[in-house]
C-alpha cells in the first residue's frame, strides 16, 4: 500500500454503500459486469487498468437522480444544456456521475472523470479509456446476446474505434427505429470513430 499514491485510492467499500442508497440492485449488478467489462478491454488494449475500472465503477452513479435533480445539477455546474438534453435530462446522468465522483468520492483524475462523462453519448474525439467505459456499457453480457452485439464485442477486441462506431450506429438505428430525438454528439461521437478507427487500421 506504501507505493501507491493516495489520489489512486478509492474507497470501493464506500461507493458500494452509496450505490446500495442510491441505485437500485439491478443496476448495481450492470455496474460490476461494466467494471468487469471494462478491465477486461483495458487488459486487452494495454491502457491503465486501475483508471479504467473505477471509471466503470463510477459511471452510473447518478442513473436513478431525479430528471429535476440531474437539470438543477448541471446548470450550477455551468454545463451547457441543449433541447435534447431538457426535453430528456436522463441523458445528463453521465455528466451529474461525473460531479458526484469528483465531489463524493474524490476523483481528480481527468481521464476518469471525462471516461464517466462520455459513456453514454460519447465525444469527439475521446481518450482509449473513454472509448473502453463507453464499449463496457453497452457490451456488457447483461445486455443480451444478440449477433450484432456479438460482433461489435468481437471489434472490440482489435479495433476500440470500430466498436465506438458501430455501437453509435446501433444506438441511432434503436433511436430512429422507436422515433425517438437523435442526440447530435451521438453522430459527432459516430463520424470521429469511423475515421480513428481507419487511421488504426492503417498503422
Ligand atoms: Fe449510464
Ligand atoms: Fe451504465
Amino acid at each position: 500500500v506504501n507505493n501507491i499514491p493516495t489520489a489512486s485510492l478509492l474507497d470501493r467499500e464506500a461507493v458500494l454503500q452509496w450505490l446500495k442508497a442510491n441505485v437500485p440492485k439491478p443496476r448495481i449488478s450492470h455496474i460490476l459486469r461494466v467494471e468487469t467489462y471494462a478491465i477486461e478491454l483495458a487488459r486487452q488494449h494495454r491502457l491503465d487498468i486501475d483508471a479504467t475500472a473505477k471509471a466503470a465503477f463510477l459511471h452510473d452513479l447518478a442513473k436513478y437522480f431525479s430528471p429535476e435533480r440531474l437539470l438543477t445539477m448541471a446548470q450550477q455546474e455551468g454545463l451547457p444544456i441543449d433541447s435534447v438534453e431538457e426535453r430528456d435530462p436522463r441523458l445528463l446522468h453521465a455528466e451529474v456521475s461525473a460531479i458526484v465522483a469528483r465531489d463524493e468520492f474524490k476523483i481528480q483524475d481527468t481521464e476518469i472523470l471525462d471516461a464517466i462523462r462520455n459513456h453514454t453519448l460519447g465525444r469527439s474525439p475521446m481518450s482509449p479509456i473513454s472509448c473502453v467505459v463507453f464499449l463496457a456499457d453497452s457490451l456488457e453480457p447483461g445486455r443480451g446476446d444478440h449477433a450484432n452485439l456479438n460482433r461489435i464485442r468481437k471489434v472490440s477486441k482489435s479495433n476500440l474505434y470500430e466498436a465506438v462506431g458501430l455501437t453509435c450506429d446501433r444506438t441511432l438505428h434503436q433511436l430512429i427505429d422507436c422515433q425517438m430525438p437523435i442526440h447530435p454528439r451521438v453522430i459527432l461521437t459516430r463520424n470521429w470513430a469511423i475515421e480513428a478507427a481507419k487511421d488504426l487500421a492503417l498503422r
